[in-house]
């Protein structure tokens, strides 16, 4: 799918901004502070309908405006286009694809896929195991349409059995009771996680050596709660009972899938304690850019969005990238400097303005 055009309206430092965008590489290029970040994310605003760096949506509408922020949008998907609208105010966001209101954020996700790469994702790797599950959560969530309703439910269930944990008697009986629909949930999310690390394994170390062009071995590690098909419901069964005193001192669930996490191994060791700066944003990167080829249809590839990827990586590396990334169909970069290459677009970013600049034709 690609981004045919996008209008702005009060959003961030854009009072009224109006571009068409081009399939392949668009470079928004301009100095620090200059709004690039902020284009980037009303394109991110645009699939998943929150911000990357503010929970508050407010924080969106222009600071002299102070009323509302518009975001509308193209969306080509084949021979199909889609017209897709955001409008955000103190009472609220609306939505609409193609001028019909839709209430189910998760929808707009279809409807607009994006993959992103953020300065901070650099840290995946050494953030807390949280932001790893909350990682592939979101992507397990975007591969599976049933994956989001079975975490749903686990947590659901998760939440009353610590709920009575929590209380001064807890009886006991119930809390057996809630064991077992955790594990019938369990051994369900594990499938799906086994097999979409599975997946990841196969195109990470490919897209890896694209874009790094080093002979590094990479593979990602999977750290399940049980790693055991046939016997999970046994095992799982035994360990919560071995749990339960814990369990009730600390007044909460101490075992199970929603504490599971992975690793990446980077030529035999953890890139956590051994990875440089730069091996860490490569390898990051390729984990992230993966999903696009999960996907096989033209149509449905994700739209690419990368801000400040370029700024740590080398001449060489810049250039391996730009090149890996030219056969997708869409991707927008942030980069303080304009990129003189064959079929890449470059945008302007200054006084609150944006222009499109002729594509380079290699001359
Ligand atoms: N709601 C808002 N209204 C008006 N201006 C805003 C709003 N939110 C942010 N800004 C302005 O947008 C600018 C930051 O833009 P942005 O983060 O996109 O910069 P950038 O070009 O990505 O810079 P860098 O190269 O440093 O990453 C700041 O000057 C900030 O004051
Ligand atoms: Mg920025």
């Amino acid at each position: 799918m690609i981004i045919e055009k996008i209008k702005l309206t009060n959003f961030r430092n854009y009072k009224s901004l109006a571009l068409s965008f081009e399939k392949g590489i668009n470079i928004f290029y301009g100095s620090n502070g200059s709004g690039k970040t902020n284009l980037a994310e009303a394109i991110y605003f645009l699939s998943l309908t929150k911000s990357f760096r503010t929970s508050n949506d407010l924080d969106l509408i222009n600071k002299e405006s102070n009323e509302f922020a518009i975001i509308n949008s193209y969306i080509e998907k084949g021979r199909n286009f889609k017209k897709i609208d955001i409008y955000v105010s103190k009472n609220g966001k609306k939505i609409s694809v193609d001028d019909k209101n839709i209430n189910k954020i998760s929808l707009l996700s279809q409807e607009v896929n994006v993959i992103y790469f953020l300065p901070r994702d650099v840290n995946l790797f050494k953030e807390s195991p949280k932001v790893r599950r909350n990682f592939f959560n979101i992507a397990l969530s975007k591969q599976y349409s049933e994956y989001l309703n079975l975490l749903n439910d686990y947590e659901k269930v998760l939440k009353m059995r610590n709920d009575v944990l929590k209380e001064e008697k807890p009886n006991l009986t119930l809390l057996d009771v809630y064991v077992d629909q955790l594990i019938s949930y369990s051994i369900k999310i594990y499938q799906y996680r086994k097999e979409y690390f599975d997946k990841l394994n196969i195109f990470l170390p490919e897209i890896y050596k694209k874009i790094s062009l080093k002979k590094s071995s990479i593979k990602l590690v999977y750290l399940p709660f049980i790693d055991d098909f046939k016997n999970f419901k046994d095992i799982a069964k035994k360990k919560y009972k071995e749990a339960l005193e814990n369990d009730l001192k600390m007044k909460r669930t101490t075992i199970g899938v929603h504490l599971e996490d992975f690793f990446i191994l980077l030529d035999g060791k953890n890139i956590t304690l051994y990875g440089s700066q730069g091996e860490n944003r490569m390898a990051v990167l390729s984990l992230k850019l993966v999903p696009y080829f999960l996907i096989n249809e033209k149509e449905n590839k994700p739209i690419v969005i990368l801000d400040d990827v370029l700024s740590e990586l080398d001449e060489n590396n810049k250039m391996n990238l730009l090149n890996f990334l030219k056969a997708f169909e869409q991707v927008f970069i942030t980069s303080t400097n304009k990129i003189f290459k064959e079929n890449i677009t470059n945008y302007l970013v200054l006084n609150n303005n944006v222009s499109k600049e002729e594509s380079y034709e290699g001359r």
